[in-house]
């Protein structure tokens, strides 16, 4: 049941008063593509590089989330959805407090990544797909995961037997077989820049 009786309270220091006093922009770097194609050790890796500039970052990292918030959540397509949901929130709230967050999550539905880009102005959320071919995904296997999704040990696998809908507009694409993690982290440091969100 929804609650009734809330009033939106509007928070004494602004987000842009946080900013200025970061002296950089907040945004979301919403990372989506399959498991294996390098969203987390891209995400870690951009994070280290803004950290180690002093900027206040932060990584949404799809494991670790449904270890805690999301361990209600399972890998159908309602409860994917309603991940994706949660954490957009979160990631919302991360922007009001001024930092660049990076989420590392498969978000495997299009409509989905456009419901948490609804709750952003256009100049702090950016899709980047993290896009590799399934096949190298499934030969790199870090968690073993195809594997065992190949063996009907896993049911809702992406990308083997649940659906993965490929960004239609992303704003970045980062080819992991074709890039370094280090060029990749160029890359993505670049189009921050060329936002002037650094
Ligand atoms: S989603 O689709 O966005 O809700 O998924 P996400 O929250 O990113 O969680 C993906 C990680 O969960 C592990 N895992 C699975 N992934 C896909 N399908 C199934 N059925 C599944 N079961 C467990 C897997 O480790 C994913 O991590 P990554 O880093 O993507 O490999």
């Amino acid at each position: 049941m929804k609650a009734s009786n809330l009033t939106w309270h509007q928070t004494t220091i602004t987000k842009q008063e946080r900013r200025n006093q970061n002296g950089h922009g907040s945004c979301v770097l919403w990372f989506t593509g399959l498991s294996g194609s390098g969203k987390s050790t891209i995400a870690n890796a951009v994070s280290s590089e803004l950290f180690r500039h002093g900027i206040n970052e932060y990584v949404l990292d799809g494991d670790n989330i449904r270890h805690g918030l999301n361990k209600d959540l399972g890998f159908s397509e309602q409860d994917r959805t309603e991940n994706i949901r949660r954490i957009g929130e979160v990631a919302k709230l991360f922007v009001d407090s001024g930092k660049i967050v990076t989420t590392a999550f498969i978000s495997p539905f299009q409509a989905d990544r456009d419901q948490v880009r609804e709750l952003f102005d256009d100049d702090e959320f950016f899709e980047i797909h993290i896009d590799c071919p399934l096949e190298e995904c499934e030969k790199r296997d870090p968690k073993q995961l195809y594997a065992k999704a190949r063996r009907g040990e896993i049911k809702d696998f992406t990308g083997i037997n649940s659906p993965y809908e490929e960004p239609e507009n992303p704003d970045l694409v980062i080819h992991t077989n074709l890039l370094s993690i280090q060029e990749s982290v160029e890359v993505i440091i670049h189009f921050l820049q060329k936002k002037n969100l650094l």
